[in-house]
Formats: C-alpha cells, structure tokens, sequence
C-alpha cells in the first residue's frame, strides 16, 4: 500500500468510527421526541382527565384590601367546571351574610356592608357542591367613612376649631382641626362602660357615669377606664375642601 492509498483507508475508518455514533445519538434524540410528543398528545386529548377537575380560586378583593362601607366592590373569582356560586362574607371566621347565592357569572358588583371588621373574608363555593371551594387565608377590612363638608362645618375652616358629630355608624366624636392641613377625630364614646363623656373647657374629656378622665387626646388620666378614646383615622380632601372620617 502506498502512502496515497494508506491516507484515503485511514479516512474511511475515521469516517465510520466518528459518524456511526453521531447517527446513533441522533436517532435516539429523534425516537425520545417522538416519545414525548406522543405522550403530550396523550395528555391534551384525553378529555376525562380535566372533565373531573372543580376548582374556584377568588381574585378579588386582595388580602388587606380595605373597603369602605355603601361603597361598591367587584369580587371576582375564577373556576373549572363549575357554574353556579354561592359567595358569603365572613368576619373572624362567622359567618355574616351570603353575599349572592346561585351566581352564574364570575363576578359579583357587592354593594360593602354591613360591618366594620378588620377580619372579613370571603368564601365561593360551587352552589351543587360546597366542598368545591375557596376561601380566603388572610383577611380585608371593612371601614365606615364618614364625610365632613367644610363649607357646610365652618367651625373647621380655622385651625382650633371644632365640632361634634354622631354618625349611627361611629357613634359621637369630635373632629378638631390641629393645622392648616391636619385633623384629629377622637371617639367620645367612654372605653369604661360605653357612656358618652364631655368634652371640658380644657379640652380634656369627664365620662359623668363613673367619672373617668381623659386628656385632650384620649388618653386615660383616671380610671375606672383603663383603656385610651379611639383615635380615628382622619384624611383632609383640601380640593373638595372635605375631611374623611374613617372607622379604625
Ligand atoms: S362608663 Fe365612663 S367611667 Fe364608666
């Protein structure tokens, strides 16, 4: 053999050696492929397997939502195979009111209502069957929103200004105005026995029932009271010229 003929017999052999295993991952590539294409099309066709599934998962609210009362709310949800709805509200896990029943849409427009609750959740259930269900792990909270119009509640349009107000919802509190753009609401409903106390020419507060005692900002001077007057939260809307009171 000579050195041409040896040369073009070493390449044939380099051939066979480097591209036969080549052809072999290959196929075996090809084959799985075709394997796992085919159990794919297995899954997707198989209309058993999700004929069986029922599932509702709530949208809305979003856990620590807060909603205020006589406002409306979309509560939302999404489901498989499911078509009918039962939606209740919950506060500390008791039950308050079912919200809609037999609802065949995935929403409901809920006119907010009817509690101040910092542990309301809510629970969709499949009307046919309650344990298909969702219920929400963390809580929202439902307020009372109580609007002060300024031009209506002059005494408010200076700063030391006051005035008194007594909302069902709220019950009595006296909204003061501490800056050109600062509020201060405090309830004056007794934390004793539920009396309601009055107002002193210093600005503190006397409960005539067993005469506890409050400084100007709530806070328990004498007892039998121990616990301070409930501070609401309090926005100014100096655009609408209105203040809002809100429940917590
Ligand atoms: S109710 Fe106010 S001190 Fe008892």
């Amino acid at each position: 053999m000579n050195r041409r003929d040896f040369a073009l017999q070493l390449s044939r052999i380099l051939s066979l050696v480097l591209i036969l295993p080549m052809t072999a991952i290959i196929n075996a590539c090809t084959t799985r492929k075709e394997e796992e294409e085919f159990t794919i099309i297995q899954k997707n066709t198989n209309p058993l397997a999700d004929s069986l599934v029922k599932e509702i998962h709530i949208l809305t609210p979003a856990e620590g939502a807060i909603l205020v009362i006589g406002q409306t709310f979309l509560i939302s949800w999404e489901a498989k195979n499911v078509t009918n709805f039962n939606v209740q509200l919950y506060s500390g896990g008791n039950l308050i009111q079912t919200i809609v029943a037999n609802e065949t849409d995935f929403s409901f427009q809920w006119a907010i209502g009817p509690i101040n609750t910092t542990t309301a959740t809510i629970k969709v259930f499949d009307t046919s069957d309650p344990t298909v269900v969702d219920v929400m792990e963390n809580p929202f909270t439902i307020v009372t929103a109580f609007e002060i119009d300024l031009a209506v509640h002059t005494a408010l349009q200076s700063v030391g200004g006051y005035t008194f107000f007594e909302p069902p919802s709220l019950g009595r509190f006296i909204t003061k105005r501490i800056s050109a753009t600062t509020f201060e609401s405090i309830s004056m409903l007794c934390t004793h026995n539920s009396c309601n106390v009055a107002l002193q020419p210093d600005k503190s507060f006397l409960c005539p029932c067993h005469s506890s005692s409050f400084d100007a900002f709530g806070n328990v001077i004498n007892g039998p009271a121990i616990i301070p007057l409930s501070i609401f939260r309090t926005e100014y809307y100096p655009l609408e010229s209105k203040v809002v009171v809100f429940s917590y």
